[in-house]
């Protein structure tokens, strides 16, 4: 099964990606999360991405297509994956159709995580997540069961990211909201598209997603 997790920032894709990949035994792959890792080890791919995410602008499409090229002719996606994050232009929408055809392959289904733009800065900046295993919480909509352990793997270390302040994360949004809406018709006309309600709770929405799936 191939699958797309369309969101604006803060829908709620890597909550629904963690769940997902375990109920469905397919690869994650975020180009977020690429960036991020590249970043971390002072990669040319992290220093190429490092500027515009710290702004809140999509890293240009020549780089983000490239390493999801590369990412797609690993083995472990031969029964499907999961991209969380990309395609996010129809620059990148149609590199990824002419990618997976010339690999024998095409997206079987698109969920797309609606949620109103108001509610997504709230979202955001009460994110934290486990610098161990990767699960994200929120203080307030999505806290751990035990105060400062994970759920997941235990560990009491976490993380906030460098791109949850305020003022990024309005650019961040803006930023995403023509390209989504784009995306949205761009996959309509594909017939793949199934948007879910993604204000409700986390186990809701991955109910949706998986009657969706
Ligand atoms: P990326 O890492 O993909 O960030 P994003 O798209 O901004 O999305 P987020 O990861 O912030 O949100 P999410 O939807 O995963 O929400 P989450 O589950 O964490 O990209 C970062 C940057 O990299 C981009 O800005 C860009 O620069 C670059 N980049 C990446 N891909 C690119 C591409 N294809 N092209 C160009 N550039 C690219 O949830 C958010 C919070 O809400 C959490 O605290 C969570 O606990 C909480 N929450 C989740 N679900 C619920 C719920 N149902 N109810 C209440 N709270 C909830
Ligand atoms: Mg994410
Ligand atoms: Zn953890």
């Amino acid at each position: 099964m191939n699958v797309i997790l369309l969101g604006l920032p803060g829908a709620g894709k890597g909550t629904q990606a963690s769940r997902i990949i375990e109920q469905y035994q397919i690869p994650h792959i975020s180009t977020g999360d690429m960036f991020r890792a590249a970043i971390a080890a002072g990669t040319e791919l992290g220093k190429k991405a490092k500027s515009y995410m710290d702004a809140g602008e999509l890293v240009p499409d020549e780089v983000t297509n490239g390493i999801v090229k590369e990412r797609l002719q690993e083995a472990d996606t031969a029964q499907g994956f999961l991209l969380d994050g990309y395609p996010r232009t129809i620059n990148q929408a149609e590199a990824l159709k002419e990618n997976l055809k010339s690999l024998g392959k095409a997206i079987d289904k698109v969920i797309y995580i609606e949620v109103a733009s108001e509610v997504l800065l709230q979202r955001l900046s009460g994110r934290y997540i486990c610098a161990n295993c990767g699960e994200t919480y929120h203080k307030i909509f999505n806290p751990t069961k035990e105060e400062g352990v994970c759920d997941r793997c235990g560990s009491t270390q976490f993380y906030q990211r460098e791109d949850d302040k305020p003022e990024t994360v309005k650019n961040r949004i803006r930023v995403n909201k023509e390209t989504t809406d784009q995306l949205v018709n761009f996959y309509k006309d594909e017939g793949v598209l199934i948007a879910v309600n993604g204000d409700q709770s986390p186990e809701a929405v991955f109910t949706d997603i998986k009657n969706a799936l």
